[in-house]
């Protein structure tokens, strides 16, 4: 693994940096034997490297026996490809690694689709396969070289035919994943997202909060796709809270742009609890990168919903650093929790911040309205959370809902205008 520091870089943050990638190879199961840092004086449009670092890389290479090179930055496919055959090994560079990690944990059918037309767009313009394609096809790692031209040629039409096939495919899903979150929000309950820095701790979070066993390993990308749990709130409320995919640092943006359907679920929510490593070291760089992923999200001018942040894994502070971040967390302008999903400390803290921003002060409202009329009981059911109702002597059906202060002005038209029954 090479983390390279081009010559317009600093390389302050370089350990970090070549230690992520290390990670990210780990987490396809890779066994790393090398990793280095490697300062350029200047890229070789070529090869990347400069002859001399792509020599003594050969030799690495064969002395270790090592079967695949991993560079972390995004690489020409000529560069790829020079130095494939300079090498007579494997590369792939951050692109290809992460759409690797994102098709390997892929688990429902929409981030399935969303993962294979991102590797269709990045196979088009490299013309040659990517490795695992490449492995599958050809039976084993080592082998080097591209398919030949016409073989490229018919590659291009496929995968053309392939991604028009997939756009569609896609809509369809999204189609009824739409139909599914109106039929969640028909309960009224607002949506609390879960985001963070892969490796934070969301998904064992989660997991406290829902008490579900969704998938937590020491790995990174454990989740790529949202999950949706209710969650009992110690009010006695509750909120739908969904998991999402852990952020890393330089996602490749026309990543950003093929997940925006999964990171979408952020923009949707009520609330967003930024869960933080709050013992990482890097914890300030790491949140900036968070904020930054954020940011883009909200570039096409929807505003971001009210964020809580959880500082995560406050155990493995030392003690003498806990009051210190409490003080910290205190001062925050956002409501910030010091918590630990491994112990519970903190959680029921954090749900009722949950509770606090998701509901805000909640409000109750009596509307009244045709007991014939079905479709708008139904709107309003979409809208606010129904308390009781019954029909009263005036024949009209009276209905007290509760929802959100946030939320009244969407109810607003159905309290201004009561129902009226057909036969007045
Ligand atoms: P991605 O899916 O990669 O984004 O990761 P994630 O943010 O969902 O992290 P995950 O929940 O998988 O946790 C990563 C590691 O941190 C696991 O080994 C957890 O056991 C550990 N961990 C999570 N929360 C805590 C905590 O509060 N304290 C400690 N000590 N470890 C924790």
């Amino acid at each position: 693994v090479i983390h390279p520091v081009g010559p317009d870089q600093t390389g302050l943050d370089a350990p970090e940096r070549l230690e992520e990638a290390c990670g990210l190879a780990r987490a396809l199961d890779l066994e790393v034997v090398s990793a280095a840092v490697a300062p350029l004086r200047r890229i070789s449009p070529q090869a990347f490297f400069g002859t001399g670092r792509v020599e003594a890389l050969a030799d690495e290479i064969a002395e270790a026996g090592a079967h695949l090179l991993v560079v972390d930055a995004a690489l020409s496919p000529v560069q790829q490809r020079n130095l494939e055959k300079a090498l007579n090994a494997k590369v792939v560079d951050r692109t290809g690694l992460i759409l690797e990690i994102f098709a390997r944990r892929a688990a429902t059918r929409e981030g399935k689709l969303q993962v294979e037309l991102a590797r269709l767009g990045y196979e088009r313009s490299r013309l040659v396969r990517t490795w695992t394609h490449l492995e599958r096809q050809r039976g084993g790692l080592g082998k080097t070289g591209g398919p030949g031209e016409t073989q490229i040629e018919l590659d291009r039409r496929l995968i053309a035919d392939r991604i028009v096939k997939l756009g569609k495919e896609l809509d369809d899903v999204r189609r009824t994943r739409g139909l599914q979150r109106r039929a969640r929000s028909r309960a009224g309950l607002p949506t609390a997202a879960l985001v963070g820095y892969t490796n934070a701790g969301k998904s064992t979070l989660f997991n406290r909060l829902t008490e579900a066993g969704v998938l937590a390993k020491d790995m990174l990308f454990a989740t790529l796709d949202p999950t949706a749990r209710k969650v009992r709130l110690p009010s006695g409320r509750s909120v739908v809270m969904t998991d999402t995919v852990g952020f890393i640092t330089d996602l490749p943006t026309e990543l950003v742009a093929s997940f925006r359907a999964t990171l979408e679920a952020i923009l949707a929510a009520d609330v967003v609890v930024h869960v933080r490593d709050i013992a990482d070291p890097h914890s300030e760089r790491q949140a900036q990168d968070v904020a930054a992923v954020l940011a883009q999200l909200s570039a096409d001018g929807e505003p971001l919903p009210p964020l809580i942040e959880a500082w995560n894994k406050a155990d493995k502070l030392p003690l003498a650093m806990v009051d210190a971040r409490l003080a910290r967390a205190e001062a925050q302008a956002q409501p910030t929790i010091l918590c630990s999903a491994l112990t519970g400390q903190g959680i029921e803290v954090l749900l009722n911040a949950i509770d606090a921003v998701a509901y805000g002060p909640v409000q109750v409202v009596s509307l009244s309205l045709d007991p014939a009329d079905g479709k708008r009981r139904a709107e309003i059911a979409a809208l606010a959370h129904i308390v009781d109702e019954a029909v009263g002597e005036d024949g009209l059906l009276h209905v007290r809902v509760e929802a959100p202060a946030a939320r009244m002005g969407a109810l607003e038209p159905y309290i201004s205008a009561p129902g009226k029954l057909a036969a007045e």
